[in-house]
């Protein structure tokens, strides 16, 4: 079996404790300090754990975290888009040393990993927020969530004694080992990745189909962390896509995988924080739509795609694959772009998120061409209970 790709900076990371070690880790973990993790913190911890932040082996110290808001790149000068941060308030941090171990735990106070401390900071939230969302704006979320953390960051690599345990998705929790093996076992050497956090509808479908002509396999990797209240939830597009790959995907042409990212909105930077993570994942293509992570009206349709002009193919590595805001032309009586329709907008059958948002709340089944009836049942059903749950 052959690997397609190799992972960004040439070695998948993985910072799960040897099961040997555990106990005496746990021990020592009893005498140090404690930090609890927020869920975007857990999420960051679990891919470090597991290598979908390859080459990173812990939170970022403060040479790395500057110049990775300044221009990408960590302080070795391997290409990395977003800050991966742990904050802390000063109180948190009280007795807290560089050169000393920090015990993190999750929400239930359960100790879940040892950071070595290489470095306590002070950071400027603002910077980050124009560098990295390109707004200052504490309604846009991400910058919100960078505004919510605390004023000092620690740096250092971690050591994960206990994984999550998670009760959903179980089947499709592939780690990037697994997705790298999985894709191997089908002699897949060209595999195009797909992230997404909406209900999957006709223009995605059809991207993924474009791109899945050209290469061996498509790697369908919905993310499932944490999201902005708004947002569909992921139990419920996940059900989307049961029924859409039952019905519409040749089984042995695709893998659904669940991405535990948390969402950033980061738009630019994110898509290519999603190529990276989803080359660790061993893809060797990744889709770039139209508003790539965006959010409202932050960034340009294509800002997403020209971020990609500034980095050279060798220093990303995974090839991304661009494609134009597609729609249904009743013309064409198919799914088309502008680059291969050329009709009017008045023969577009587009939607808004909005109106599809208004329609699916009112039981109504919006037009097959935007969305696959069986897809609209389930939306509509999660709508309704939704909607029922909020007025009981
Ligand atoms: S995202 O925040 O994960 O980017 P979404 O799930 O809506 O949001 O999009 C998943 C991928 O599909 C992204 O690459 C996005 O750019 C692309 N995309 C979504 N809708 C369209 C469309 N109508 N035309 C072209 N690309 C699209």
């Amino acid at each position: 079996m052959t690997e397609t790709i190799a992972p960004h900076g040439g070695t998948l990371i993985n910072r799960c404790a040897s099961p040997d070690t555990v106990a005496e880790l746990e021990e020592r973990a009893r005498s140090l300090p404690r930090l609890r993790l927020n869920e975007r913190e857990l999420s960051d911890l679990e891919l470090l754990a597991i290598g979908g932040y390859s080459p990173l082996k812990g939170f970022m110290t403060r040479a790395d975290y500057r110049r990775v808001v300044e221009d990408m790149h960590v302080a070795d000068g391997v290409l990395w888009p977003l800050p991966v941060t742990l904050s802390a308030s000063r109180e948190e941090l009280h007795g807290v040393q560089v050169g000393s171990e920090v015990a993190l735990e999750d929400e239930a106070a359960r100790v879940v990993a040892l950071l070595q401390v290489e470095d306590i900071f002070e950071y400027d939230q603002e910077r980050e927020a124009q560098q990295v969302y390109r707004t200052t704006e504490a309604a846009h979320p991400g910058v919100a969530a960078v505004y919510a953390q605390g004023e000092i960051l620690l740096g250092g690599p971690v050591t994960v004694l206990h994984r999550r345990q998670h009760s959903t998705f179980l089947p499709y929790r592939l780690d990037p080992a697994e997705s790298r093996r999985a894709f191997a076992e089908r002699g897949w050497t060209r595999v195009v990745g797909f992230q997404t956090r909406n209900p999957v509808h006709r223009a995605h479908e059809y991207i993924q189909k474009c791109a899945l002509e050209v290469v061996d396999g498509l790697f369908l990797h919905p993310l499932v962390g944490e999201t902005k209240s708004d947002d569909i939830p992921a139990d419920v597009r996940m059900r989307c896509y049961e029924v859409l790959l039952a019905g519409y995907y040749p089984a042995d042409r695709v893998i659904l995988g669940v991405n535990p990212a948390a969402m950033r909105y980061a738009g630019p930077r994110e898509a290519v924080f999603h190529a990276l993570l989803r080359k660790n994942y061993g893809c060797t293509h990744f889709i770039v739509g139209r508003d790539h992570a965006g959010v409202g009206n932050y960034y340009g349709t294509y800002d997403a795609q020209r971020i990609f002009d500034g980095i050279a193919a060798d220093e990303l590595g995974i090839t991304p694959m661009f494609f134009d805001n597609t729609f249904y032309c009743r013309s064409c009586m198919s799914m088309a772009s502008s680059k291969t329709c050329p009709h009017g907008v008045d023969d577009r059958v587009t939607l808004s998120g909005t109106q599809v948002r208004q329609m699916l709340q009112a039981g109504q089944i919006p037009p097959v061409e935007f969305s696959r009836p069986e897809v609209a049942r389930i939306l509509i059903e999660a709508a309704t209970a939704s909607a029922s749950a909020a007025t009981s």
